[in-house]
């Protein structure tokens, strides 16, 4: 049995939770899609909607994840993720346990989005008792929290 079923999710339509306990550091399921550059993203208008399955890779690439077999496209975003992306430049995308997930445990990890002047467009509804209230990667969340005195 897989370790990940997809479920109607608390934090946006549907997501991924764990079908038994995991421990931490164990690999949870495969990132899949087709690697674009970020060029071809700008430029293709199937990509400009709201909700996004590009996954950065790096300066160059992305992998467009927005693919039926890739199940791992509907994990959501978490202010205190149980999951990270390893190896991000490597060709296999794994999502890995940060620590000791319970069974039926929503998955989630950072989307790593940086904090620029777009960040507003994308508001973060995880529930988390950290929530900063807007999708931003960990390390750039002390400028939302300064600035809104939190
Ligand atoms: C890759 S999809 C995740 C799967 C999505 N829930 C679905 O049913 O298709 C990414 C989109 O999910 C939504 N999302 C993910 N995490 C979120 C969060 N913490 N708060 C609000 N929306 C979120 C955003 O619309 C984002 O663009
Ligand atoms: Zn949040």
């Amino acid at each position: 049995m897989k370790a990940y079923k997809v479920i109607k999710s608390n934090i946006h339509r549907k997501g991924l939770c764990a079908t038994r306990n995991i421990k931490k550091g164990k690999r949870i399921i495969e990132y899949r899609g087709k690697k674009i550059t970020h060029k071809q993203a700008d430029e293709d208008t199937r990509y400009g909607y709201d909700i996004t399955y590009l996954f950065t890779l790096d300066k160059k690439y992305l992998l467009d994840g927005d693919f039926e077999f890739n199940k791992a496209r509907l994990i959501n975003h978490s202010c205190n993720p149980n999951c990270e992306v390893l190896d991000k430049s490597k060709s296999k995308i794994w999502i890995t346990a940060i620590r000791n997930i319970k069974k039926n445990e929503e998955l989630s990890y950072d989307y790593g989005f940086s904090f620029d002047c777009n960040y507003k467009d994308h508001i973060c509804k995880c529930g988390s008792k950290n929530c900063v209230g807007f999708i931003v990667r960990e390390g750039s969340r002390w400028r939302l929290k300064k600035q809104n005195n939190i």
